[in-house]
């Protein structure tokens, strides 16, 4: 089958963006991406003319003519893993690889966003990741804060929408006050959905999830409660997201390390041993083609959805699985 072309900063698939897309118009409710350029963390001039996204390399060029925009994830969820390793390597502290991680993350919220996927999630910050040295704990919420000062006027101008999963409440005040401000900044921004995964362990948020349709049942006076897969999924953080369809770990790992557990159930797994700094648009692009060369089966015995396809409230239903 010949892949759609993809088409960066316009519509996808249409002929008219790629011929003129500083003219043409995206998605009714996603507005062309205005991002500022990967390579010059320190611009936040707004990308308005195609040239400034100009494949890097000749790889990326091959890379992106395969790339089929129809059958891109609806939501690609990444466990970033791997900058202690990185900065082990260069024989610099563990924090410089942490600093190197920020522009990483930056480069593929940027390359999400022209993509036009509708959801990436990043695991940013576990509820294990408490017991590492204090230092360091504090380094990456002083890192988190720096970064969401620096990016939100970007993040907020290109409509994307910042969400945060995991229990909030038990970062700190400055934290969770910069976090409030951010994500009431771009609640009704009808582009992609970034979210950020803070103090997040899948258990704990399952745990969330029944202690809440406990206390409804409760409240509600229901003698006798009982759950089903729509209504749990509705109260997990991620309540209204479709479910991950990719979920890239880089640095090696074969684990999942307690992330979105209930989430990836039928999501394909991509694992590579790039560690998170070097993880490029480069490394995304090639593990979305891997991913479009996988069979989705949901457990029956032919691929009867393509990949990213969703029912309409976001999980996919009972019926469809195998
Ligand atoms: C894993 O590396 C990474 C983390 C603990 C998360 C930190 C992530 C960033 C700094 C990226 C920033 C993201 C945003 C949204 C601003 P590791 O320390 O576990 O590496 P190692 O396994 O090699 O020790």
């Amino acid at each position: 089958m010949t892949p759609t072309p993809l088409l960066i900063g316009g519509k996808r698939g249409s002929k008219l963006a790629r011929q003129s897309p500083a003219t043409s118009k995206s998605c009714a409710d996603t507005p062309r991406v205005l991002l500022s350029v990967a390579d010059n963390p320190s611009s936040d001039l707004p990308v308005k003319t195609p040239e400034l996204w100009k494949p890097a390399n000749r790889q990326e060029t091959e890379l992106l003519d395969k790339l089929d925009s129809k059958r891109l994830p609806h939501h690609v969820a990444i466990i970033m893993d791997g900058n202690g390793r990185w900065a082990e390597r260069r024989h610099l502290p563990r924090v410089a690889g942490h600093q190197r991680g920020v522009k990483a993350a930056r480069e593929i919220i940027e390359a999400c966003a022209r993509l036009e996927l509708p959801c990436l999630t990043l695991y940013a910050f576990s509820r294990e990741n408490w017991t590492r040295p204090q230092a360091e704990v504090d380094f990456l919420m002083r890192l988190l804060r720096e970064y969401l000062k620096r990016e939100l006027p970007t993040i907020h101008k290109n409509n994307i929408r910042l969400s945060i999963i995991g229990r909030e409440s038990d970062l700190p005040d400055a934290v969770r006050k910069d976090l409030d401000r951010a994500t009431q900044l771009t609640s009704t921004n009808t582009g992609m959905n970034l979210v950020v995964a803070l103090n997040y362990g899948a258990r704990a948020e399952i745990v969330d999830a029944f202690n809440a349709m406990l206390q409804k049942a409760r409240a509600n006076g229901q003698a006798e409660f009982r759950a089903n897969e729509e209504e749990i999924a509705s109260h997990l953080y991620t309540a209204g997201l479709p479910d991950p369809d990719l979920l890239i770990r880089t640095s090696g790992e074969m684990r999942v390390s307690n992330f979105l557990l209930w989430q990836i159930a039928y999501a394909e797994i991509y694992v590579t041993e790039t560690l998170w700094p070097d993880f490029s648009r480069t490394r995304l692009l090639e593990a979305l083609l891997d991913y479009q060369k996988r069979e989705r089966r949901y457990g029956g015995l032919t691929a009867t959805r393509s990949p990213g396809e969703r029912s309409s409230h976001g999980n996919r239903s009972a019926a469809a699985k195998g």
